[in-house]
């Protein structure tokens, strides 16, 4: 089967190359190959897109739910030509963001600020659900080619990869969506020869643009998904594979970035097997597969990784700046542009700051993310926010307390005191530490080539999921699901752990209900009321447990964490579908229909029911 595009279509193409792919196949005992597909997904973000533009003395000012103030102060500059001093931008309360107002924002808010310049008043833009759903962009639709040459124990011998993402109407975000998609998409295995074509095409659809994974959640479903295949195909047990393949320290990855980060991979795999009972339930769902007339069980593994930050020399190009005031009144401020949106930023940034300059919560204020107020520390993408901007944090800190005249061994209470005797001497000036980001000397990346260090840190996952079909509806119910990871050092555990919830429920939805339906190249099912996410009563116990090797150059020793959610639970629930009615699901969402489809075709290839 080959993957289709146009010839005038192809937005962006890029090409990941590692040994001889050709010849390693050639050699193979064994060449597996899949096509895997993954469908559009709407962010639900809590409220929907909304900016309220206005004209306060020459200085045009916006302010609405966003994740990236920043972005809109570009946006500003390329579209109407006007200078940073002059716009404004302040973040507002924000209930989710999921990568649905990473760009998206910055045409509302020029819609809203033009109706403002010309109405010569202040101007309220909100969309409502249906509007929201109908044009705001959507997770890239994807499909995925696997070739894969192994040897009979089931090593990887040789990858050959085609990633497909939709790009519908505009360009958005789509080339560096298509970017992470095929650094992901060989998965977290060693492999000497690999090759990953990767093209975004334009189509007659709603714009796709970022979504929570950024492509990677598209490829590594096909990747763990044909990890299951070429197990069943060569008869070797799902968990066996992955242990034969995954990276070991000092193994290279696609675009041979060596790994030495102290994390052990199988380790993951291991805890999140023995969390599960995944060996003893597998033996109890044969039995009762036996003998219930209706109702079949399986259990799904994954195995997965997310890089943090943006790829390559992304960050390098970004310059973050980040700021952390010492305030007359006694108080520390960080000023960075990193929004809270739900995660967590104003409770980690405290803390941060907290035990950098050993100073209690009461003494640490976060600035809105208000332009005005705020140096440009970069967007709120890309798992970034604590590894990253939150590793400037600590870094300003130093630099106030330098700028103060004290050491790294004077504690909190010194420092409050020379913060409050600076603006004793220094009446009506700004006191303030800064950093600016400075690529950590092991990353070496090259952008023609598309190979070497494609992020500072991998977070490393294994997750999985225990389900029960219903044979008379075809509907999937996940009974159980455990999802182990290693993401440096856990700062702050509820958040993490919550992090972690919400990526699985959102990717339940992704994996199993939720589908945008096309006419005319528009979103017929634009409401809650018919595209059906998922509710309490849809969500699993979700068992989380971490393992950590702290990444020297996070904050903390942190690494990135929102979006690694996101990669491991559609294969595993599909991979726990596959187990459970002993079919070969290649896409989702796993519909009841289109599980019913599959089933009922499986079960007449070979001429007995399920
Ligand atoms: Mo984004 S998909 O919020 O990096």
């Amino acid at each position: 089967e080959q993957i289709q595009y146009g010839d005038d279509n192809v937005l962006k193409h890029l090409r990941i190359e590692k040994g001889e792919v050709e010849r390693a196949l050639a050699d193979a005992p064994c060449v597996i190959e899949g096509v895997y597909e993954t469908g559009a997904q709407e962010h639900v973000y809590l409220e929907t897109q909304g900016m309220l533009a206005w004209d306060d003395e020459g200085v045009i000012t916006v302010a609405g739910s966003m994740q990236c103030p920043y972005y809109i102060v570009d946006a500003f500059e390329h579209a109407l030509g006007r200078p940073s001093e002059s716009v404004r931008i302040i973040q507002a309360a924000t209930g989710g963001g999921f990568g649905g107002k990473e760009e998206f924002p910055s045409g509302i808010a020029l819609h809203a600020a033009l109706l403002a310049m010309k109405a010569r008043r202040p101007v309220k833009l909100i969309y409502d659900r249906s509007e929201d759903m109908e044009v705001s962009t959507k997770r890239h639709p994807s499909r995925v080619r696997h070739r894969t040459g192994v040897d009979h124990d089931g090593r990887l011998l040789a990858q050959d990869i085609e990633v497909l993402l939709d790009g519908g109407a505009y360009v958005t975000l789509s080339p560096v969506v298509l970017s992470r998609s095929i650094i992901h998409a060989a998965g977290p295995y060693a492999c000497d020869h690999v090759r990953i074509e990767g093209r975004a095409v334009l189509t007659n659809s709603p714009p796709y643009g970022a979504f929570r994974g950024f492509g990677a959640p598209q490829s590594q479903f096909a990747c763990e998904r044909h990890m299951d295949r070429i197990a069943s195909e060569i008869g070797i047990d799902p968990v066996e594979i992955r242990r034969l393949n995954l990276v070991r320290e000092g193994d290279a990855t696609a675009t041979g970035q060596v790994i030495r980060d102290g994390a052990d991979r199988i380790e993951v795999m291991e805890r999140a097997l023995e969390m599960s009972d995944f060996r003893q339930r597998t033996s109890e769902h044969a039995e009762f597969n036996g003998s219930d007339p209706t109702l079949r069980r399986g259990m799904g593994l994954a195995t997965f990784f997310h890089g943090a930050g943006f790829t390559g020399a992304g960050e390098v190009f970004l310059d973050s700046e980040v700021h952390v005031a010492g305030l007359p009144d006694g108080r520390i401020e960080a000023r960075t542009a990193n929004v809270e949106m739900g995660q967590g930023t104003l409770t980690v940034f405290t803390q941060l700051v907290c035990d950098r300059l050993g100073v209690p919560a009461e003494s640490v204020v976060i600035a809105p993310a208000d332009t005005a107020r705020v140096p440009n520390s970069g967007p709120t993408v890309a798992s970034r926010t604590v590894m990253v901007v939150g590793g400037l944090l600590e870094v300003a800190c130093d630099d106030l307390r330098s700028e103060v005249g004290l050491g790294p061994d004077d504690d909190g209470g010194v420092l409050l005191q020379a913060v409050a005797d600076w603006h004793e001497a220094h009446a009506g000036q700004e006191l303030i530490g800064r950093a600016k980001y400075r690529q950590p000397e092991h990353i070496e990346w090259d952008d023609e080539s598309y190979r070497g260090d494609a992020y500072g840190a991998f977070a490393w996952g294994a997750y999985v999921a225990d389900v029960e079909v219903d044979l008379r509806t075809f509907a999937v119910r996940v009974r159980d699901f455990v999802a182990v990871q290693e993401i440096g050092r856990v700062l702050h555990e509820t958040l993490a752990r919550g992090q972690i919830q919400g990526g699985v429920v959102q990717a339940l939805g992704w994996a199993l209900l939720e589908e945008c339906k096309w006419a005319d190249g528009a979103m017929e099912n634009a409401q809650l009321t018919n595209y059906i996410i998922p509710t309490t009563a849809d969500v699993p116990p979700i068992r989380v447990d971490f393992l950590e090797a702290p990444y020297p150059h996070g904050a903390g020793g942190a690494k990135g964490i929102g979006e690694l959610p996101f990669d491991g639970v559609a294969p595993a629930v599909a991979n726990a579908v596959a187990a459970a009615l002993g079919v070969d699901p290649t896409f989702v969402p796993l519909t009841p229909e289109r599980l019913m489809d599959l089933t009922l075709q499986a079960a007449g290839s070979e001429g007995g029911a399920p």
